[in-house]
């Protein structure tokens, strides 16, 4: 049980008892006013104990109640059930076959989030999602093309369809050609543009109508330390990332009033296929990539779960009051 001591009460039972107290030394002394004495006493009893039971000296906390709980929340449990824990909550997260969409699937479903896990990897994305239902929690995967607006319009709908609401959508998805614009065909720029930035508006412009029927709800789009910065060989990467995290503040603008916080969190050098994927296209060898990826102030290459904690926060109630926000993920490397 969760008690607190209450000192003002303490104080005003001590004032009481002392006073009853000199009550009944004068009321021995004077026996003329024995009579009135013996009920001014008992009175006074009286009031002691109404006290008593009307505002126990030792009271429970007065932290909210869980749910249907009859027992009172310590502090703790209100951070852990309340603030953090997402429980009813449906997520979408694309990208969700491998790195960090991966970690924050299986760290959201951690949390309570029945996961929509959205890509075109099929064989991974049902893999992920069989070991977060096996762990116990929820989780289903949905095939996604999320540059196809067919797709991503159908896969809104069947998510509706089969959770009935929408509270957390992460845009994820992205891919990287490691090229300067004067060598970048025009299919790779238009997909990296299409897959990290307007893969953002198609599923958004359809998700969105659902989170404000449902009363709000939270999203949270994937940028980069290099769309708040420019990086080598990437021009597509850099321009589709400069235009999540701007995006990001303009949505924040346009659905706050929905109840719509709408955030970027922006990873620099995470530990993924996508990270080592650049060395094999820059024809850098693994390790020596590796290694410069991890010169940073944490002296270390990033991991998905790490990127999947600030997701969690910005999914979850801890962050109420953050929207239209940027939140730098690398270990300091752009500090
Ligand atoms: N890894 C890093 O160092 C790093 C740094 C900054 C930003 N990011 C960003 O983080 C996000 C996740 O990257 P990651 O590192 O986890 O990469 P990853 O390659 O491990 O995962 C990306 C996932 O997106 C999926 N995907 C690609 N195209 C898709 C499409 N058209 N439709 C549906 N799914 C598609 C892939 O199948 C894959 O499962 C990306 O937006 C990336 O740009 C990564």
């Amino acid at each position: 049980m969760d008690l607190n001591f209450n000192p003002d009460l303490f104080r005003f039972l001590v004032f009481r008892l002392l006073f009853g107290v000199r009550c009944r030394v004068s009321g021995v002394r004077n026996t003329k006013w024995g009579a009135e004495t013996y009920l001014f006493l008992n009175t006074e009893t009286l009031v002691i104990v109404i006290c008593y039971l009307e505002f126990p000296i030792i009271q429970r906390s007065n932290t909210p109640y869980c749910n249907g709980e009859t027992q009172p929340m310590t502090n703790k449990q209100h951070v852990f059930e309340n603030l953090l824990a997402l429980d009813g909550k449906i997520a979408i997260i694309t990208g969700a076959a491998s790195g960090i969409g991966r970690a924050t699937a299986k760290l959201l479903a951690d949390a309570g989030t029945t996961v929509a896990l959205i890509d075109i990897n099929e064989s991974d994305g049902k893999d992920v999602t069989a070991k977060i239902n096996d762990a116990g929690g929820k989780a289903k995967f949905f095939h996604c093309n999320v540059i196809s607006d067919i797709d991503c319009k159908s896969v809104i709908e069947e998510i509706h369809n089969e959770f009935g609401r929408i509270d957390i959508l992460f845009n994820n998805a992205g891919v990287i050609h490691r090229k300067r614009i004067d060598e970048l065909e025009e299919a790779e720029w238009d997909l990296v543009i299409d897959v990290s930035l307007k893969a953002i508006f198609l599923l958004s412009r359809y998700a969105i109508p659902i989170m404000v029927e449902g009363g709000g709800g939270s999203i949270i789009n994937t940028g980069s330390c290099w769309g708040l910065k420019g990086g080598p060989q990437a021009a597509a990467y850099c321009a589709a990332k400069g235009g999540v995290v701007n995006v990001s503040r303009a949505m924040a603008i346009d659905h706050g009033r929905q109840g719509i916080r709408v955030n970027c969190v922006c990873p620099g050098d995470i530990d993924t296929p996508l990270l080592r994927g650049e060395a094999i296209e820059l024809g850098i060898d693994a390790g020596v990539f590796m290694k410069a990826a991890a010169e940073r102030p944490i002296n270390r290459v990033g991991t998905p779960e790490d990127v999947a904690k600030a997701v969690l926060f910005l999914a979850s109630d801890l962050s109420t009051w953050v929207t239209g926000s940027t939140i730098v993920v690398d270990g300091g490397g752009i500090a």
